[in-house]
């Protein structure tokens, strides 16, 4: 019965956001007639009702309209943003340039749940002067050069070892690339790979700032929708061969911001499907070995024969988020691009930084310092979910990661519980900024890394309390 209820949810969302997409596409313009719900049914092999359903639904959401006895229609005020693009072309310079999760950090208050970092008192501290002092003894011109553009050679020595140590599969120095911070890393594969109006697929909810990263660069972005048991691989084939991506940018494991992690299987065929139809997957992977119980699949490129993934291996969450060390394994066809943008950039990311790196990533101290942050983070998950288990509010208990993807009642809306819960010192990120279709709007992020066990006692049940107060 659970289950059906929930297949029946899912097949709904699912013709919602099909339909959604052919009026963004404006595949169907405006005052267009949809199909009627008897045909779109038959073709979409569903109910009757979950299409009308989804109807309804889109209809309150004002994306159409009905005329009496003639059916449903395209609304003619549908804003969205293939329409700003189609609006605003060809002028690049006139994309919407906004960073919406620094603007969400900025308020200073005491309980930080907007924050997808780990509590500094977590991290390494101590030991990095110690190894700053023993950088500068060992290369006393540290701060006299430049690293060169693709990072140090030490270092892409070091972590191609790691990679083959970890997944068996064959790499070299060559193949590493260091950007600083995953992020620079995704604003750089925007760069050289991304023309104005280009299609790229994105997982619906995903990272905030990549879907600004990207529709900055002037992309189009085409949504799959991202479940705990991963993608409907059938919808993601349908819009690769619609809308003929050039890239699919996704975070398949312990996946920002809902921590679901996708199968071996749902791997595979993503890098079978990217090679049939010559897109890149761009796998971003900053919560890889932040798990609580069980390590995680191996990367999706570890799966790639042919050379369509760009992964990118971020160190910044449980090292040293100051560092800004990265590292990205990219095809050889595709290196001479990135590199072009790395050098116009930056010229190569610190060297300083890199051999710090070096040295505390070279140490036994790594593997003891994964373990304690496991179980440090394992705890604080623990500790938001039983605050929060008066509230009837829904997620999916993540294994890995740094945050809860938790859906609100209908009748607590995300912004008014954001406006109250920071005039009481607490932050967290609306669901909206994850969906590049802004909606989802009945969900939030809620991260219990950054804040101390006992400031996040306090500040969920302050949460938990404003959100009472509310709902009377
Ligand atoms: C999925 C994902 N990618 C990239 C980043 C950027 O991380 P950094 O630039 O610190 O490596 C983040 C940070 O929250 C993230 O969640």
């Amino acid at each position: 019965m659970g289950k059906a209820i929930q297949n029946e949810d899912y097949l709904f969302k699912k013709i919602y956001d099909y339909v959604l997409h052919q009026i963004e596409r404006k595949e169907w313009k405006e005052h267009d007639k949809l199909p009627s719900v008897r045909q779109l049914a038959s073709e979409m092999k569903v109910h009757r009702l979950t299409v009308l359903k989804a109807y309804q639904l889109l209809k309150q959401h004002d994306k159409v309209y009905v005329k009496d006895k003639a059916g449903y229609f395209v609304q003619s005020n549908v804003t969205n943003n293939l329409e700003y693009l189609h609006q605003n072309n060809p002028i690049v310079s006139a994309y919407v340039q906004k960073n919406h999760l620094s603007e969400i950090h900025q308020p200073s208050v005491s309980y930080h749940f907007s924050q997808a970092l780990i509590d500094p008192n977590l991290l390494p501290n101590h030991y990095f002067s110690d190894y700053v002092k023993k950088v500068f003894d060992l290369y006393p011109k540290v701060l006299a050069t430049y690293s060169t553009v693709q990072g140090d050679l030490e270092l892409r020595e070091t972590l191609a070892q790691y990679f083959i140590n970890q997944y068996k599969t064959h790499l070299g120095a060559d193949d590493v690339f260091i950007t600083s911070g995953s992020q620079q890393a995704i604003h750089l594969i925007a760069q050289a790979f991304i023309k104005p109006r280009d299609v790229v697929l994105f997982e619906r909810p995903s990272y905030s700032a990549a879907i600004d990263i990207f529709r900055a660069q002037g992309a189009q972005i085409v949504t799959v929708d991202i479940h705990p048991e991963g993608y409907d691989l059938e919808q993601v084939e349908y819009y690769i061969k619609q809308y003929k991506p050039r890239l699919f940018y996704l975070n398949p494991t312990f996946h920002n911001p809902t921590g679901y992690t996708i199968s071996i299987e749902q791997r595979k065929k993503l890098v079978e499907l990217a090679e049939q139809y010559r897109f890149l997957l761009i796998e971003d992977d900053a919560y890889h070995d932040i798990y609580f119980d069980q390590a995680p699949p191996p990367p999706i490129y570890t799966y790639d024969s042919a050379g369509t993934v760009i992964y990118i291996r971020s160190f910044c969450k449980y090292i040293s988020p100051g560092l800004r060390i990265a590292a990205v394994i990219c095809p050889s066809s595709l290196r001479n691009a990135l590199l072009t943008v790395k050098s116009l950039a930056d010229n190569g990311s610190p060297l300083l930084n890199q051999k710090i790196f070096l040295h505390y990533f070279s140490s036994l101290r790594l593997q003891q310092h994964l373990e304690k942050i496991r179980i440090a983070l394992h705890i604080r998950k623990e500790i938001m979910e039983e605050e929060l288990a008066v509230t009837g509010w829904r997620w999916t208990s993540p294994k890995g990661g740094l945050n809860l993807w938790v859906e609100l009642p209908d009748k607590l809306p995300p912004e008014l519980l954001l406006a109250k819960s920071i005039e009481q010192s607490i932050s967290f990120v609306p669901g909206q900024i994850c969906d590049p279709l802004k909606q989802l709007s009945s969900w939030i992020r809620l991260s219990y890394s950054y804040a101390n066990e006992k400031q996040l006692r306090e500040g969920v049940k302050r949460l938990v309390a404003v959100a009472q107060s509310l709902s009377k």
